[in-house]
């Protein structure tokens, strides 16, 4: 029997010889007196920012709350390929009035260009500011996220055949649509450099009024109340394969939103720090004024069922639950509900399944029943 190795007999004497162990050059490894920085860390040491524990070991969890939304997030997956798109295809070119595609595809040019602008606030401002790695681990999940909407957009503009040169400029040359990326980008613009400290005060104040712009107005009001305009076409059996996939979306953007919340409330107790209700009057106003222009401008005809008037009240409405979830004062105080179906929409189940379209439960996708 010759002395080759064999894979299945470990122990055999007629394995070759294991080869010597290389020796360490200790020249190029740390003194030991300069691992004693190595000492275990106390989960209780983690901080939302500014925090100096180990940003690399993940457990113990400081925030548990926030590994729950990474676990829930990961109960939400789809990707845009699974929904069919052929009757939406129809629809847009035989059933939709002027009025009807003009407000589907500037909501499209919209959402498409804020979701760009939601990963890299995410990945770039956000994340990176953040201490703790519970908290880096979600925000990981929500970057990919929102390229996942992005290219949920992108299959809907591919499939509808639009023209997307002129589709992804929308949002540079029609004023109303800039008006509120251009008021994002203002906000975000400061908090998005490297170098911008959080030791300072002033610094730590603005970083929480942009995140709680981010969060709470960005993605919780202007996305949630983003997609409803497609909803009201999906309640009249129009363009539903669109509208399933921007219920995926929503139930992503819920998420961001409940996050952010969380972690504004908790910043502001770790850091004894205030929003000022100044500065928060004063963003809820821009919000209003873009939002409304914006509303003015896809909704300059009314459609069936939706006009921008609804709209508007609507975001009103959205913008008083969210402040009260973060525990500030409402900004449009006896705004009312005027679009009940809308919650819905963020909360449908398959025993709710009224729109008639696919099951869309809030599971894994391996739970999903794609037929
Ligand atoms: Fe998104
Ligand atoms: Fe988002």
């Amino acid at each position: 029997m010759n002395a080759a190795f064999r894979f299945d007999d470990w122990d055999s004497p007629a394995s070759p010889a294991r080869p010597p162990v290389p020796t360490v050059n200790r020249d190029f490894l740390p003194k030991m007196e300069s691992l004693a920085a190595l000492a275990p860390i106390n989960a209780a040491d983690k901080r939302i920012v500014n925090g100096k524990a180990d940003i690399n070991q993940l457990a113990p969890f400081k925030y548990p709350w926030a590994w729950e939304f990474f676990l829930k997030a990961n109960r939400n997956h789809w990707t845009p390929l699974e929904i069919g798109m052929a009757q939406d295809v129809h629809d847009y070119h035989h059933k939709l009035s002027a009025a009807e595609r003009h407000v589907f595809e500037n909501v499209l040019a919209y959402l498409t260009t804020s979701d760009i602008l939601a990963m890299r606030n995410i990945g770039l401002a956000v994340m990176e500011k953040m201490s703790a790695p519970e908290l880096q681990i979600y925000q990981a999940r929500q970057v990919y996220e929102e390229a996942l909407h992005t290219w949920t957009y992108q299959h809907c503009i591919e499939s509808l055949g639009l023209d997307q040169q002129e589709i992804y400029n929308r949002y540079r040359v029609v004023p109303e649509i800039h008006g509120k990326i251009a008021f994002a980008n203002r906000r975000l613009e400061r908090v998005m450099r490297a170098d911008f400290d959080l030791e300072d005060r002033a610094n730590l104040h603005e970083f929480a009024l942009s995140y709680f712009f981010f969060a709470v107005i960005f993605e919780g009001c202007w996305f949630y109340n983003g997609f409803t305009p497609v909803f009201a076409l999906q309640r009249r059996g129009l363009m539903k394969g669109a509208a399933e996939q921007l219920q995926y979306i929503m139930r992503d953007e819920v998420l961001h939103c409940a996050f952010g919340i969380r972690v504004i409330r908790e910043l502001l107790i770790e850091e004894n720090l205030t929003l000022d209700p100044a500065a928060l009057r004063q963003l809820w106003d821009e919000a209003e004024a873009a939002e409304t222009a914006y509303a003015g401008y896809i909704l300059k005809e009314p459609i069936l069922g939706y006009n921008a008037e609804l709209h508007v009240a609507q975001f009103r409405f959205i913008a008083n639950r969210r402040a009260r979830q973060v525990g500030v004062a409402e900004p449009f105080p006896g705004a009312e509900n005027v679009l009940p179906w809308l919650d819905e929409q963020a909360n449908l189940r398959k025993e709710k399944n009224f729109f008639e379209t696919r099951v869309t439960e809030y599971q894994t996708g391996g739970a999903l029943a794609w037929e």
